[in-house]
């Protein structure tokens, strides 16, 4: 299977508690390579431009504010099927739903402050690693390093 990437979010809640550190350490133990780092902190139309698609549900503006309320770290990621696995990793939105083990049920609180961002597809990934990423922060893929 093809190296794939997806783009991971710890978000307020968990670095405010100090969990960045484990959460890094667990995905690099999945098979994780981080292929690009940074630790931001969103204004209001910055988290409004990420969540776009989500404009006009009813938690969009809760989800807005808390991902603008203090820094997250967001990071590219590389693995074969990383979207899929990333998401398992995570477990389910809802921390309360989420399998043993994963790490929204070890750091997340509710469906709203849930630890951690994932890509739900491949399309989806690249557009969110280019929305936190210029194309010289990524490290090259195996197929395009000269
Ligand atoms: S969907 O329909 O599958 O796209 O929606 P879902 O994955 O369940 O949720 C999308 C993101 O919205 C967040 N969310 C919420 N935030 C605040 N309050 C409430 N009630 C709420 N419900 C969902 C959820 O954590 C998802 O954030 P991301 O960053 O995509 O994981």
């Amino acid at each position: 299977m093809a190296l794939e990437r997806t783009l991971s979010i710890i978000k307020p809640d968990a670095v405010e508690k100090n969990h960045a550190g484990a959460i890094i350490a667990r995905l690099e133990a999945e098979g994780f390579t981080v292929k690009a780092l940074k630790r931001v902190h969103l204004s209001r139309k910055e988290a409004e431009g990420f969540y776009e698609e989500h404009r006009g549900r009813g938690f969009f503006d809760e989800l807005v504010a808390f991902m603008s309320r203090s820094p997250i770290i967001v990071m590219a990621l590389e693995r074969e099927d990383a979207v899929a696995r990333y998401r398992e990793v995570i477990g389910a939105t809802d921390p309360a739903k989420a399998a043993e083990g994963t790490i929204r049920k070890l750091y997340g609180a509710s469906v709203g402050e849930n630890a951690a961002h994932g890509s739900d597809k491949t399309s989806t990934a690249a557009r969110e690693i280019s929305y936190f990423f210029a194309g010289y922060e990524v490290s090259p893929t195996a197929s395009s390093a000269s």
